[in-house]
């Protein structure tokens, strides 16, 4: 029987088939279980003559199946590892991510120029009271961008009637930073900006960065000199040729706007040759009663202002002709422009 048992182990291929032999021979009924079972009927000489021959066989037969019980799992895991290995040279699934937002990403770059220029970073609320959008900023009471037109205008409140409005621009930041720090003041304030329009280069929402620099003895040539400079960091140009226009704003002065030369006859932007001038900002030197109403004293202290619209040079860099679908969160356009992963 032993010999029988143990061949039986051998051969057996699997952790199941070796199931199968035990219980055949240990089992409740198995061939050693009934030797051992019939002990009973057996006198106490015969017992204790064959006691420990059963005893001993039951103890090989078991050592033996645990040992092949354990070889038989080793192989069957070896081969689960062999046929289940994972390929880490393997790539990736690309798996579906979130991006920056084309706006965010031209914002985060004018914002990096800007701070290797030596400007901080500045910021106010996107609700604005009259005063600091307007008022402070020597609009005149009648002035046209006041109306209805331009404004997103709030509620009065009911106990003051203060009527509060979205920020039409980015200069209230200007006031803030005057009356809350001393000059030297060198920041830029990035931030959104409402008006009521809607075209193919306007939307109701967009972005600007807005640039003020206060100190003693700041002049025109400060002003071109910075703006030149970015201009053509961010254009990823060695310079860019640019005209300074006459214009008007009430919180500076003199005003100008800012333009750019250059090509658009391709179809395709091109800068710095051409006989066309693309309008990039507005800026100016802060006129003295803006720097008055920040409690600042116009004989000692100058500045410049710029204000730029992050969206409109987004479209420029990047040749995109319509503002609106920037904002119309459409996975396709961000896509096709690069933007999304
Ligand atoms: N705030 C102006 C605008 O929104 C831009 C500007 C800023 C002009 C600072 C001059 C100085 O059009």
């Amino acid at each position: 029987l032993e010999t029988e048992l143990i061949n039986a182990i051998g051969a057996a291929e699997t952790v199941a088939a070796l199931e199968e032999v035990r219980v055949a021979a240990l089992g409740k009924s198995g061939s050693i279980s009934l030797l051992l079972k019939g002990m009973g009927q057996l006198s106490p000489d015969e017992r204790r003559e064959r006691g420990p021959v059963l005893n001993g066989l039951r103890d090989r037969v078991t050592t033996a199946l645990n040992a092949r019980k354990a070889d038989l799992e080793a192989s069957e895991l070896n081969a689960r590892l062999l046929t289940e290995r994972v390929d880490l040279t393997l790539p990736s699934r690309p798996r579906r991510k979130g991006g920056v937002h084309p706006t965010m990403q031209v914002m985060d770059e004018m914002i990096a120029i800007f701070a290797e220029m030596g400007f901080a970073v500045a910021e106010g609320p996107d609700i604005e009271d009259d005063f600091h959008n307007f008022t402070a900023l020597n609009f005149p009471p009648k002035h046209p961008a006041r109306e209805m037109h331009d404004t997103f205008f709030l509620k009065p409140d009911a106990e003051t009637g203060e009527r509060k409005v979205l920020r039409t621009h980015t200069s209230p930041v200007q006031v803030r930073t005057m009356m809350s720090q001393k000059p030297p003041i060198r920041i830029i304030a990035p931030g959104r900006t409402f008006r009521k329009d809607s075209d193919a280069t306007h939307t109701p929402m967009f972005h600007q960065i807005e640039g003020l620099v206060i100190d003693r003895d700041v002049n025109m040539g400060h002003l071109k000199t910075t703006l030149e400079t970015f201009m053509a960091r961010f254009f990823e140009l060695d310079d860019v040729q640019a005209r300074f226009r006459p214009h008007h704003f009430p919180f500076t002065e003199p005003s100008a706007e800012m333009d750019i030369r250059c090509d658009r006859s391709g179809g395709k932007l091109v800068l710095n040759t051409g006989e066309d001038w693309l309008e990039i900002l507005g800026c100016g030197m802060v006129h003295p009663n803006v720097l008055i109403a920040c409690g600042l004293d116009p004989d000692e202290y100058q500045g410049f202002a710029f204000g730029m619209g992050v969206d409109r040079l987004a479209m420029l860099k990047y040749g995109v002709s319509d503002l609106r679908p920037m904002f119309d969160a459409d996975t396709r356009w961000l896509a096709h422009y690069g933007f999304s992963a």
